[in-house]
């Protein structure tokens, strides 16, 4: 029944992942500011799949957007001077291989850029300022930045800090620092160099053991049609979920570019259609919800992000013992970061987290009491786990204690089976 409920929830047309989310959230007044966390999704990016006469073209080209880290002007976006081109005519293998324009495959957009500079704006208009989380001149040891190592999120990341703080507004000299770690033990994404054997063990367990009804859909049409379908035009997924065909599909519906179209061995002209493309987006998001499931007994989502769960609610007890000065702490991710650390708060995780997706912490003091709020993408999350306020403020401790018991054990992802 689950699958009906939520087919019907979508509306058909709801193009949100196409735009930057909205961002109108202000600080609850009454209570005193003290920590505030933002996770993201980076900004719009070509896709990462590109097939046989892919007519598609993307632009990536920020090499004139150059604006400083440093208030002397000494740093700018990172990479911003290398530039991408890809000339059909010209270049020998790109006709057949790869989508024309200015990007490597799965980079930063001058879209993506700038989604984040509209967010750093919006959050620098509600949040800096006095008596507010953030004060009006950046000092650098009040935030802490974390990306994973991967370009188009340090960029977005970048995008986002600049207009947080613009230069005019930081020490001489202030750069800013974004931490990041090895990809080969990244724990932020799921580790692709195999760190957590039981992850993949219950993705597939998801399937042969756990939701083998729900996630039948695909064998069922009009689905299983339009996945063969996607077949021929992209190949073969080579994995249980089909996030490629949306990565291509997606972003030519985003940019309203032509759907595409093939060939057939008959000689006829085969196209992709739009409506075959919504029906695509029912199913992902319809899986999404058993893909980042959690329970105990099904800790999908605590393996995908309880450990960076773990790095955000360690400030919040350093912040509750005196134990930091740091004001803001940015952490920049992915999309299948997101999902799971929503599915962890138990909020509403349906729909796929679009480029620039934000999950914000606000965490406030009230006579001696300490007080959480968090929002995803302008909705305020329900936390009905907490213990609450007469204004329905949740009362730090209790988030603390009830999100700590999903903290994985590094001996959770032992392998089970034989
Ligand atoms: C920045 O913060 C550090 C640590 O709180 C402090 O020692 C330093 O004096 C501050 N710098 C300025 C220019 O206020
Ligand atoms: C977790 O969810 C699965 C699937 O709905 C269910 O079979 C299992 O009993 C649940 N475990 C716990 C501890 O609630």
């Amino acid at each position: 029944m689950l699958w009906l409920l939520l087919l019907f929830q979508l509306s058909l047309g709801d193009l949100t992942y196409c735009e930057v989310p909205e961002f109108t959230f202000k600080p609850v007044s009454g209570y005193k500011p003290v920590l505030l966390q933002m996770v993201f999704r980076h900004g719009d990016r070509s896709p990462w799949l590109t097939y046989k006469g892919d007519q598609a073209t993307y632009d990536c080209d920020i090499s004139q957007q150059v604006r400083f880290l440093s208030a002397q002007g000494m740093e700018s976006y990172e990479f911003h001077h290398i530039k991408t081109e890809v000339d059909k005519e010209k270049m020998v293998f790109a006709k057949d291989n790869m989508y024309g324009g200015s990007c490597q495959m799965g980079q930063l957009t001058r879209k993506g850029l700038n989604q984040l500079a509209t967010l750093g704006d919006k959050v620098r208009a509600s949040y800096v300022g006095d008596n507010n989380f953030l004060p009006t001149y950046m000092n650098i040891s009040d935030i802490y930045v974390r990306s994973t190592k991967v370009w188009r999120v340090i960029q977005s990341a970048e995008s986002f800090l600049q207009h947080l703080y613009p230069s005019y507004s930081r020490d001489p000299d202030a750069r800013i620092r974004v931490n990041t770690v090895p990809s080969e033990i990244e724990y932020a994404v799921y580790n692709d160099y195999g760190m957590c054997p039981r992850e993949a063990e219950l993705e597939k367990e998801l399937f042969d053991k756990w939701f083998v009804d729900e996630l039948d859909l695909r064998h069922k049409e009009p689905y299983a049609s339009i996945l063969a379908k996607a077949e021929r035009f992209f190949g073969v997924c080579n994995y249980n979920w089909y996030d490629a065909y949306f990565d291509i599909l997606q972003e030519i519906q985003c940019n309203k570019l032509e759907w595409p179209c093939i060939d057939t061995e008959s000689g006829e002209k085969e196209c992709f259609t739009e409506e075959e493309f919504n029906k695509l987006v029912e199913l992902v998001y319809h899986d999404g919800v058993y893909r980042f499931f959690d329970n105990d007994t099904i800790p999908l989502a605590r393996l995908d992000a309880g450990w960076f769960l773990r790095d955000i609610l360690s400030f919040q007890q350093m912040k509750h013992e005196g134990k930091t000065n740091v004001k803001y702490t940015h952490f920049h991710a992915h999309d299948t970061t997101i999902y799971p650390l929503v599915s962890l708060l138990e909020g509403d995780y349906s729909s796929w987290p679009p480029y620039a997706s934000y999950i914000i912490f606000e965490m406030y003091e009230k006579d001696s009491e300490y007080y959480i709020r968090v929002g995803y993408n302008n909705k305020l999350l329900d936390l009905n786990f907490c213990s609450k306020d007469e204004n329905g403020m949740c009362k730090w401790k209790s988030f603390f204690d009830h999100m700590s018991k999903k903290i994985p054990k590094s001996s959770d992802c032992n392998a089970q089976n034989q």
